[in-house]
């Protein structure tokens, strides 16, 4: 058995590599369904898939079980009713579009509020564990933008909880995993998905898939801004992938920044600090201890926000009262405060303002509801959060932007190549509301699992072909960042993934503008160029510069999309603030901003928003 084979799918054992050659002279496989990704919408998929008949496949970069689903700690959105009877599907959907200033797909984000209840109550069937009401319920915590109380959690590990019951299911149901395996490329044969290509990285060796569906689910693209509470893994490649293989992605320029990451020490700077603190009670402080957030309610929620200390804690000791603190409006409203705050002279020592649950609820209360932040701050900045207050500031989290799918299928413009999850775009229009994300994947994890299984069904007689010569451009494109290796200067990409973030950072940030966005695209063009003459060290085996190599290409083109549309779009929206165009514009309001690439050239549309029908209007005029 050679040492440097590659690992059976499911067992781990090496592989001797002379059974595995197929046609190509690589190691081949054949599926019907081939998902990539491991986080929550990709096992979901799966399973779903494999649920629908079909042989799945799941190859993840990473370790299985290590995703940013487990980010999403304070719990999964649903309108179950359990805390407050009158939830409802409705008023859900309403939260979502609203939290999204309108821009969402209408159809998707009925879907996933409509969707949602069933989803959790599926996890848990599967063995998954929640927190209860004192009847027995599945428990629900408040959390920004939503009008009652709709996370399911376990204290503040949800996400974690989710992953280990989905994974335990698809590996209890054989379906086999390709890990630490990444895929550099989805063929099409004629217009359709007939398979994908990558290496295994530890070994560097090249692996084919032949399969007519693809699910992405990859998950965002955190790792091209400099704070962020996104892992290593987080390059945007589904994105790239999806743009590559013809496919488009919408609303790029909504970046989501989480209000809370930690910012000390150092080491661990935009680790995620969870929404579940506010929701449970948490409150923001500047320098001056004045409660700040009262300064910024805007117009859009004044209706449904306590503008009073004396409100606001009346709504902590009723809920039943609608109006809710402001510590609890929506992810984007409280970042941009708190980078206001802070970049007027009111921060904390380490440049961030204090979040304090210590002086509001029991250590008991905190410990039990928030034992991972508990840990978390512990361990890392020996800070006891139930006696002091956390620092905390802005850290990229999320991407609404994504793959652009049909609300029903989850299919791209690309026959057979569906995404779910973080990588697709339109649910959470422009800004997306903590909870809804948890919720997303399992809906639309489930429904792009079940099309594509469908779709190789559709084509069992009839599967494309993995176009030979493309297999052949594939392994060349992978092995390019080697082709530099006697050359002179080349650059380790490293400094140059370090230099798109600090670019990302500063000038496609929280706030942009247009003359800071215009010299973002001049920046991106230079890295680009500069990434063309890359360096990397070593041979295949083991190799995370290479690695890297690889990824940048998707970090880059990712990284234009976002500064290209947040250059074109002339308004203040969600995860999107233009300090030159400070307000929404209605206009802006009617259209998405369309992405595709033409050859190596990003290319830029408006498309108008699918028109919501005339029968789900009233729940917003209400309103
Ligand atoms: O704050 C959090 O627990 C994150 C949740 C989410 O992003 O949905």
């Amino acid at each position: 058995m050679d040492s440097t084979g590659s690992r059976h799918p499911m067992t781990g054992n090496r592989m001797d590599p002379a059974e595995e050659v197929g046609p190509h002279g690589f190691e081949t496989h054949e599926y019907d369904v081939v998902v990539i990704g491991a986080g929550g919408a990709g096992l979901r998929a799966a399973i779903a898939a494999h649920d629908a008949g079909a042989r799945v496949a799941i190859v993840c970069k990473s370790l299985l079980g290590k995703a940013h689903t487990v980010m999403a700690e304070g719990g999964i959105a649903a309108a179950m009713g359990n805390v407050y009877a009158d939830d409802n599907w409705q008023v859900h959907f309403r939260d979502t579009m609203r939290g999204g200033k309108m821009l969402n797909n209408w159809r998707m984000a009925q879907l996933h509020a409509q969707e949602a209840p069933e989803r959790v109550l599926e996890l848990e069937e599967w063995g998954a564990l929640f927190d209860r009401t004192k009847d027995g319920l599945i428990s629900q915590r408040d959390f920004g933008g939503h009008r009652y109380a709709r996370l399911a959690h376990v204290g503040d590990r949800t996400g974690l909880e989710m992953i280990r019951t989905l994974q335990q299911r698809a590996v209890a149901l054989g379906i086999d995993v390709f890990m630490e395996c990444t895929v550099t490329k989805v063929f099409r044969d004629g217009g359709r998905v007939s398979g994908a290509f990558g290496y295994w990285r530890e070994t560097g060796r090249f692996v084919v898939f032949s399969t007519p569906s693809v699910v992405l689910a990859t998950g965002g693209i955190g790792k091209s801004y400099q704070v962020t509470s996104n892992s290593w893994e987080y390059t945007g490649d589904g994105h790239a992938l999806a743009m590559r293989t013809g496919a488009s992605l919408i609303n790029m320029e909504f970046v989501q920044f989480h209000p809370t990451g930690m910012v000390w020490p150092p080491s661990v700077k935009g680790i995620l600090v969870t929404e579940s603190v506010r929701g449970d009670g948490g409150i923001l402080r500047n320098s001056e201890g004045e409660r700040f957030m009262f300064n910024y309610i805007p117009e859009y929620f004044k209706s449904e926000t306590a503008d009073t200390i004396e409100e606001a804690e009346g709504w902590y000791e009723d809920k039943k009262k609608n109006r809710r603190p402001p510590e609890l409006l929506p992810r984007d409203e409280v970042a941009r405060a708190i980078n206001s705050e802070i970049k007027a002279g009111r921060g904390s020592p380490h440049g961030g303002v204090f979040l304090d649950i210590a002086s509001r609820r029991s250590a008991e209360f905190i410990r039990r509801r928030l034992p991972s932040m508990y840990h978390q701050f512990k361990e890392l900045a020996d800070v006891d959060i139930t006696a002091e207050p956390m620092e905390v500031g802005p850290t990229c989290h999320y991407v609404m932007g994504g793959v652009e799918v049909d609300a029903d299928t989850e299919q791209s413009l690309v026959e057979g190549l569906y995404a779910a999850g973080e990588v697709a775009g339109g649910m959470h229009g422009s800004n997306r509301l903590g909870g809804n994300s948890l919720s997303d994947l399992l809906v639309f994890g489930r429904r792009a699992g079940h099309n594509a299984a469908y779709n190789a069904q559709k084509l069992s007689g009839n599967r494309p072909e993995v176009p030979e010569d493309e297999v052949k451009a594939a392994a060349e494109a992978a092995l390019a960042p080697f082709a530099n290796l006697e050359g002179e200067g080349g650059e380790n990409p490293y400094t140059i993934q370090k230099d798109l973030q600090e670019v990302m950072q500063r000038l496609v940030g929280i706030i942009r503008k247009e003359d800071e966005l215009r010299e973002s695209l001049v920046e991106i063009e230079r890295l680009k160029e500069r990434a063309k003459h890359l360096r990397v060290e070593g041979h295949r085996q083991y190799n995370p510069g290479w690695h890297l190599a690889l990824d940048l290409a998707n970090m880059l083109v990712v990284s234009e999309c976002i500064a290209k549309a947040a250059l074109e779009r002339q308004e203040s929206r969600g995860g999107h603030t233009r300090d030159d165009f400070p307000g929404p514009d209605p206009e802006w309001g009617a259209k998405n901003l369309v992405l595709t690439l033409d050859g190596e050239s990003v290319q830029l549309k408006h498309q108008p928003l699918p028109t919501m029908p005339d029968e789900l209007k009233p729940l917003f005029e209400e309103a």
